[in-house]
């Protein structure tokens, strides 16, 4: 490490330079690499959120103004030079953008919820307000926000889910092509589909063993409840009553609470139904663990046609790929990282954050590499994915990259 470093207070940071250690632990802050340029007068107003004194290279600021980043397998700017065109803005800025959207997002849902438990009436204003963040989000760059959905904590499962299937809904829509209109009320659906078991007693809600066939019932009853509710609530998007009262039938007849089959089930139920099983699959429940996404689209496929519609079953596992944002996997050098965008073009050359190296030792400095420079040659074939991990697998956790937020851009 160069000896020309200095301290200084937040105040008097700059763009072009190199800030190399903050006044705690990085740990503690959003920023994903220990190390990085000011490039912008944004980069210090998050730096002064964070920090009172900052460290900053001399040295380093001088090479990286010579020489750009100095990281030997990639960087974010090579990424978007190959990226693809389709999103209104990098995934970088986007993770900026909506760090605190995206909490203050959940933090409602779990109000909602809780009001609704309570007895008090939904906010239709407030919710459409969430689902509008969430719409606008999707349609900028959705990867910011489904690496965010995949963040979990067990005790609040029924608001993230909710909250999840309202981002993977509308993710889903702008791959069929949805309008903005229709982004959002899909979106609404998603965000209200669960509301109803909020009136189911939360020891069956949150009973590990099998339900007895009374609590089943109580538990499919969710329906009918979601829909009475949503319809006593003034203002209510139409489809989304349709969405909470029929998302649990199936194609094949055999659902519930009216064994409707086939096209008696409304366009938006069906893509609900398909987007709560994979979110629903992907999670931690009292009565099953995770499974991975591609284990969870695996499952959506088999039951392509029975369950849920066969062409949106087939679509909704294109929209995913197989390595969508926040995944965790293991490269053949035995490296592991998580997946930060994925690539539209080449699918199975994502963009990836390295966070442990090959030994599976947590990495000091994280790297991102862009899998899609192997395709030329720029990077080696050892760097291709050889498998998806659950998130926790070797002891790394999504949740402890979340609040590093892919802030600045190296
Ligand atoms: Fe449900």
């Amino acid at each position: 490490m160069s000896t020309n470093i200095k301290k200084l207070h937040v105040s008097d940071l700059r763009t072009g330079m190199y800030v190399c250690k903050l006044d705690r632990d990085w740990l503690d802050t959003p920023f994903i690499m220990q190390g990085f340029m000011i490039e912008e007068r944004e980069d210090i107003d998050i730096v002064a959120e964070y920090c009172e004194f900052v460290y900053i290279d001399i040295d380093e600021a001088r090479k990286y103004a010579a020489n750009g980043p100095s990281s030997s397998v990639g960087t974010a700017s090579q990424g978007r030079r190959g990226g693809p065109p389709d999103y209104q803005t990098d995934v970088s800025s986007e993770h900026r953008q909506m760090y605190k959207t995206f909490r203050e997002a959940r933090s409602v849902t779990r109000s909602m919820l809780e009001n609704i438990r309570l007895g008090a009436a939904i906010d239709n204003n407030q919710a459409k307000d969430t689902v509008n963040e969430c719409v606008q989000s999707v349609i900028r760059h959705p990867d910011a926000l489904l690496w965010m959905s995949r963040i979990r904590q067990q005790q609040e499962y029924t608001a993230e889910h909710c909250l999840n299937v309202c981002i993977l809904a509308i993710a889903f829509g702008r791959q069929l092509g949805f309008s903005e209109a229709e982004l959002q009320n899909i979106g609404m659906c998603g965000l209200l589909h669960d509301v109803g078991k909020m009136r189911v007693p939360q020891e069956i809600i949150n009973k590990p063993g099998a339900l007895t066939t009374k609590e089943y019932r109580m538990m499919k009853a969710h329906t009918v409840h979601g829909r009475n509710l949503l319809m006593s609530t003034a203002g209510v998007y139409g489809g989304a009553i349709d969405a909470a009262y029929s998302h649990h039938e199936r194609i094949d007849g055999e659902g519930y609470p009216r064994k409707l089959s086939g096209s008696n089930i409304s366009y938006y139920s069906k893509i609900i139904s398909i987007v709560d099983a994979y979110d629903a699959m992907t999670a931690d429940r009292c009565y099953d663990s995770a499974k991975t996404s591609t284990q969870a689209l695996k499952i959506i496929y088999a039951e392509r046609g029975k369950q849920f519609d066969e062409e949106l079953a087939l679509k909704f596992i294109q929209t995913i790929g197989l390595y969508p944002a926040g995944s965790l996997v293991e490269l053949y050098n035995g490296e592991v990282g998580i997946i930060i965008e994925a690539n539209l073009r080449l699918r199975h050359l994502p963009r990836v954050i390295l966070v442990l190296d090959e030994n599976k030792n947590k990495l000091i400095k994280e790297k991102i590499v862009d899998l899609s420079l192997i395709e030329n040659g720029d990077l080696p074939k050892r760097y291709l994915i050889k498998q998806v991990w659950k998130d926790g697998s070797f002891d790394v956790s999504i949740r402890d990259y979340q609040n590093k937020g892919l802030q600045l851009k190296h």
